[in-house]
This record gives C-alpha cells, structure tokens and sequence, in this order.
C-alpha cells in the first residue's frame, strides 16, 4: 500500500516565522509602520509578495511598483542571512522520527511549499535526501488556498491527490489541501486549524500506529 505524504515546511518542519518576523519588522521599520507578531501570525503559508500587500495595507501605506520591488529583494536577503545559520538542531521535535517511519515503509515523501527558499532551508538542515519530490514558490503561479502546490507534489511522486496526506500549519494550506481531495493533517492549534480532518499540536503527538493507519486505510 503507497500513500503520498505531502509536507509544508515553515512551521511544519522548521519553526522560520521567528525568522520571516524578524526581516519583516526592518522592513516595517523603515516604512514608520508598526509590525506586530500577530499580524506575523496571519503571513504564514502567504506569498511573499502577498505579505507585502497585507503589511502595506495594515499600515495604510501606498508605495511605487519600483520601491515594492526594492523592499522585497532587501526582505529576502536579511532573511536569507538568518537561514544562512541555521543547521539540524532546527528541525521540530519528531519531524525526523515520522519522515524515518515512512522511509521505512517504503512511501513517497514530497515537500508541497510557498517558499522560494525551501531548498536552501532543507540543505541547512540536511533534509533534502528524505524527500523523492520538492514542490516550492519556485514551481507555482497559484498561492495557497489554491490547491496547485500538493496537485503537483502528489503528480511528482505519482500518487492520486485522493491518496494524498498532507502536514499544513497554516489555514490556507489546510484549505488548499481540502480542495486537492487529501486528507489534512494540521499541525498547530484546533482553534485555528478546525477545518483539517485531523489536528495536532505537533509531531510528538502522532504516533507510529496513527502513522500507519493512514497507510492502511
Ligand atoms: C511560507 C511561510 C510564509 C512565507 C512564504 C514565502 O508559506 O509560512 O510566511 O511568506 O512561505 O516564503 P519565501 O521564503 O519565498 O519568502
Ligand atoms: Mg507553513
């Protein structure tokens, strides 16, 4: 029996919002507009240039087509200078354990993100061989919710998206695996995450047996 299992990165496999927070804060900054962690929180599994937008917008700020461009190649490179330090010990807790069991298991592994940086970020943590696929911003003209992202992980692992399951921390991400027919496993809170068939606050909580239940089902 295969199954796909799909992963997103950011805040799945590596906790990078600290990072993506940090950079779009200077950015804020140098606009005189106030960035807080909460609207943080709504940036995750959005696009870089839909980041800008919501922030420019928060902060009831136009700027020429010429300066947004100029602000997100400087927000890529701060954050590029903290994904530049980061090794191993930044990957969350369990995340190796469950990517080994499926290995193990002998199933197609894919990683379904928005991020332009996804292999830079799997090279510093020396995940990039624990994946048979990598679907990232790089890949895609449609954002999350929009389905695309896990359409073309699942086709590149050659799994119908029905047989697909994917790991999402984000409620777009959730959505948009819904939308592609796969099962939604959301990682993070119940709160948040209510629309994806399961939920969990993190790796630790997911259990070998539920693991291959999945498989078997
Ligand atoms: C992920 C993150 C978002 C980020 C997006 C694009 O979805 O959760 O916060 O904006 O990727 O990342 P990038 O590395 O291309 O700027
Ligand atoms: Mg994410």
């Amino acid at each position: 029996n295969k199954k796909g299992f799909i992963f997103d990165l950011d805040g799945v496999i590596v906790d990078t919002a600290k990072y993506h927070f940090l950079a779009w804060q200077q950015l804020a900054k140098s606009l005189d507009i106030n960035f807080t962690e909460e609207e943080n929180e709504q940036l995750k599994g959005v696009s870089r240039v839909r980041s800008l937008e919501k922030i420019l917008a928060w902060g009831n700020k136009t700027i020429s087509q010429d300066l947004f461009d100029k602000l997100m190649g400087d927000k890529n490179e701060e954050y590029l200078s903290y994904i530049a330090e980061m090794d191993e010990s930044e990957i969350l807790p369990d995340v190796p354990r469950v990517l080994n069991l499926l290995e193990a298991l002998d199933q197609p592994i894919s990683l379904g993100s928005a991020s332009k940086n996804a292999r830079t970020i799997l090279e510093r943590v020396n995940l990039k061989s624990n994946f048979h696929a990598i679907v990232d911003g790089n890949d895609v003209s449609k954002a999350k919710p929009d389905p695309e992202v896990f359409l073309i992980a699942a086709d590149q692992i050659n799994i119908k998206p029905e047989d697909c399951i994917v790991f999402e921390d984000s409620v777009a991400g959730v959505t948009a695996a819904n939308t592609a027919h796969m099962i939604s496993i959301g990682i993070g809170s119940k709160d948040v995450l209510g629309h994806a068939n399961y939920v969990f606050n993190d790796f630790t909580e997911i259990s070998d047996d539920f693991i291959k239940s999945l498989i078997n089902n």
